[in-house]
């Protein structure tokens, strides 16, 4: 069967290494579109294929209807909001994701962007140091665990926000929960985003939360720009001049983009958290492992579409 891995950000040339050998192994032949400009490129290359390796690339109903064949998409790393699902649900089409394999990654850049915040975008000026310092983590899925884990190796104070895990769990962690929203901004000079991309949380962090933050408060975006009030967050870096914004993820908004607060906003060029060999190798290596049992078995065990 024809496996394509199509990904407008290509993997590390050692992860499709490592993907061909995955395939070669279970007698299947391995396609590649990469570095794709045109959406009909991709149009052209999903109609004879069985199986489709993804990353941020955008799967709708147009494509899964150019892709006659297609039973399985594996999307290499953790959010899904690319892919429409029920779309995938009515053609019968599996669609999986591999959590945790590029989290590490993700993590690490929340880091890079952090301390390039403190230290005043590396222009010279004194900065201040993370240790001993407040960290608020929003959401502590996979992504917001392997953040919680670095910043005790800077000695911060780590607290997290997620109702849909146990409190316990996160204790587990030596991280302290937090339950009321407005309380992990308030008291966090630091405030980290792992919140998925959905209905519920789309817009959900805007100027009446980000103005919470304490005095010289950074705001770390390396989830997604739709969960920003993009307006809200300009207003709030107009009103108080003390605020950072990093983010791996460009918004839209012009105030933002254009820099109407040098020094103060920081942008990856394109979203690079789980930009390294090593997320790539895991993500794409397990997202090949996950199709070839799917394509033997029918087993899925990270199947996000019922
Ligand atoms: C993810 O959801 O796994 C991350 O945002 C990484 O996305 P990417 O594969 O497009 O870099």
């Amino acid at each position: 069967m024809k496996i394509l891995v199509a990904t407008e950000k290509p993997f590390a040339p050692v992860a499709i290494e490592g993907i061909r050998n995955v395939v070669d192994e279970a007698g299947h032949s391995l396609e590649l579109l990469e570095k794709y400009t045109d959406r009909q490129q991709l149009l052209d290359a999903v109609a004879d294929a069985d199986a489709l390796i993804i990353r941020s690339d955008k799967i709708d109903a147009e494509v899964l209807d150019a892709a006659k064949k297609l039973k399985i998409v594996v999307r290499a790393g953790a959010g899904y909001d690319n892919v429409d699902l029920d779309a995938a649900t009515q053609r019968n089409v599996c669609v999986e994701n591999t959590p945790g394999q590029n989290s590490n990654a993700v993590a690490e850049l929340v880091f890079g962007m952090t301390v390039m915040a403190v230290r005043n975008m590396f222009d010279g000026t004194s900065g201040t140091e993370l240790r001993g310092k407040r960290l608020g983590i929003h959401a502590f899925g996979q992504v917001g665990r392997n953040v919680a884990r670095i910043a005790k190796g800077f000695e911060m104070d780590v607290y997290a926000l997620d109702p849909f895990c146990p409190d316990d769990a996160i204790k587990q962690a030596c991280v302290t929960p937090v339950h009321d929203i407005c309380d992990l901004y308030r008291d966090n000079k630091f405030v980290s985003l792992h919140i998925p991309a959905t209905a519920e949380t789309r817009r959900s962090v805007g100027f009446d939360l980000i103005t919470l933050l304490p005095k010289g408060g950074v705001l770390i975006n390396t989830a997604r720009k739709e969960v920003i009030d993009e307006e809200g967050l300009a207003k709030a870096l107009r009103e108080r001049p003390d605020i950072k914004y990093v983010a791996d993820v460009r918004p839209d908004n012009a105030s933002l983009l254009e820099s109407e607060f040098p020094g103060r906003v920081f942008f990856t060029p394109k979203k690079m958290g789980a930009q390294t060999a090593e997320a790539n190798i895991n993500a794409g290596i397990a997202a090949a492992r996950q199709i070839v049992d799917f394509l033997a078995t029918g087993n899925a065990p990270f199947r996000v579409n019922r």
